[in-house]
């Protein structure tokens, strides 16, 4: 990636603790480009209305700019129709939604929902809730100690009984890719619908709705260049028309009486209140953004850096990476025989490299690898070979620290 990229992004260009800003957090969220930003302020400063309501030219403005993203988003998932689009705040509301409609409608005591050991809280959670609720149970699928799926164990797991898949598709603190299109086709020879949690996904890979055949899919705006407080669900039309609404209030009905409501169609059955308008316009530049650059160039830029950084790392005594596994994107997690993952983040930010370090809402994660946390790295388009070597740097620094200490 050239220079002019990395300037789109006014945050780069900033200091931190007097150092110019190395930021490899990008699995927790990618900085925005000047053409996002710009359309956040743009929607305030000449569309702002509320949507679906007004019949001035200003709502007519705000609706067709909303109503677009939603056009553009399905075709860069290439879902069949936009209804199949439904806003949310992110992945995590999207999880929330499904497990509370479609298991609210479906669970019942005996049945078992398939996730895995390394899914985010966001995907283990909802379903606890609506198990709770419903007496439906977790069946988690095993992995090996590179971090990939047992899909021998999936398949014993597949069973009568089995009413939900839902799994990740890019691990958040492993950068495992997992294979989906098996995943699915494995659970529909059983009838088993299946989620896709794409947080990680969206903005590293192609994504095809249709060909994965997935039932569901999401991810937010935020980790793909866009605005935080926007994410998308996809549902199949038949499934998502089949589900009560999540909430309820207005824009997502079509009559009310004291007596009884009949619900809006889709979309809106599941966009209740006045929706997240500046941002969700503002996901349609970041959208367009990735479109610019192409997925491909994104995939080969960050496969380089991936190997670069992982050959890197792998040098340092004392340095294990958890997750290796043979098909991963930029995210590596790893360990210092010598500090713990936080003492690694502070001193690494006196150097101004942005890192996360802990649990990455991945617990059951962290018991199976018997680590009480990690330092994770995660790139972005915009990050730099230099940066990795910035990175290096500052962890021989680490390490002298610690050994003296
Ligand atoms: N889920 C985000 C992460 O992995 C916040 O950092």
């Amino acid at each position: 990636m050239d220079n002019k990229l990395r300037a789109e992004f006014p945050l780069l260009q900033n200091k931190i603790n007097g150092k110019p800003l190395v930021y490899l957090d990008n699995a927790a969220t990618t900085q925005k480009p000047r053409s996002v930003i710009t359309a956040l302020e743009n929607f305030y400063i000449h569309d702002n209305a509320n949507i679906h309501r007004g019949i001035y030219k200003l709502a007519e403005r705000a609706t067709l700019a909303y109503e677009k993203t939603r056009k553009d988003i399905a075709k860069f998932i290439n879902a069949k129709k936009e209804q199949e689009i439904i806003f949310v705040r992110g992945t995590t509301e999207a999880i929330n939604l499904v497990a509370a409609s479609y298991g609210h409608k479906n669970f019942s005591v005996d049945d078992e929902i398939i996730i895995s050991t390394m899914e985010h809280h966001s995907n283990i959670v909802p379903w606890q809730l609506i198990g709770e609720k419903t007496g439906a149970k977790l069946q988690v699928i095993k992995i090996n100690e590179a971090g990939e799926l047992d899909l021998a164990h999936y398949e014993t797991l597949l069973n009568k009984h089995t009413k939900m898949v839902a799994i990740t598709h890019v691990s958040n603190t492993l950068g495992t890719i997992n294979p989906i299109k098996k995943i699915i086709t494995m659970a529909h020879a059983h009838n088993v619908p299946v989620l896709i949690d794409g947080a990680q996904a969206a903005a590293h890979l192609p994504i095809d709705v249709q060909d994965l055949d997935c039932d569901f899919y999401t991810f937010s705006a935020h980790k793909s260049y866009g605005p935080t407080g926007v994410g998308i669900l996809y549902g199949k039309e038949k499934l998502l028309d089949a589900m009560p609404p999540y909430q309820g209030g207005g824009h997502m009905i079509k009559r009310v009486t004291f007596a009884k409501t009949e619900y809006a169609d889709l979309p809106q059955k599941f966009e209740a209140g006045t929706q997240n308008i500046a941002d969700v316009i503002g996901f349609s530049s970041a959208i367009d953004f990735i479109n610019s650059i192409g997925i491909n160039t994104i995939i080969q830029h960050e496969t380089e850096l991936l190997k670069y950084a992982t050959a890197t790392l792998t040098k340092r005594n004392g340095l294990k990476i958890i997750g290796t596994a043979r098909e991963k994107t930029g995210i590596i997690s790893f360990v210092l025989d010598t500090a713990h993952s936080h003492d690694i983040a502070t001193i690494l930010d006196t150097e101004g490299i942005a890192v996360r370090a802990g649990h990455h809402c991945t617990m059951p994660l962290m018991d199976f690898y018997g680590v009480p946390g990690t330092t994770r790295v995660s790139f972005g388009l915009y990050n730099t070979k230099e940066e990795i070597d910035a990175l290096a740097l500052a962890l021989e620094k680490v390490q002298k620290i610690f050994t003296r200490g």
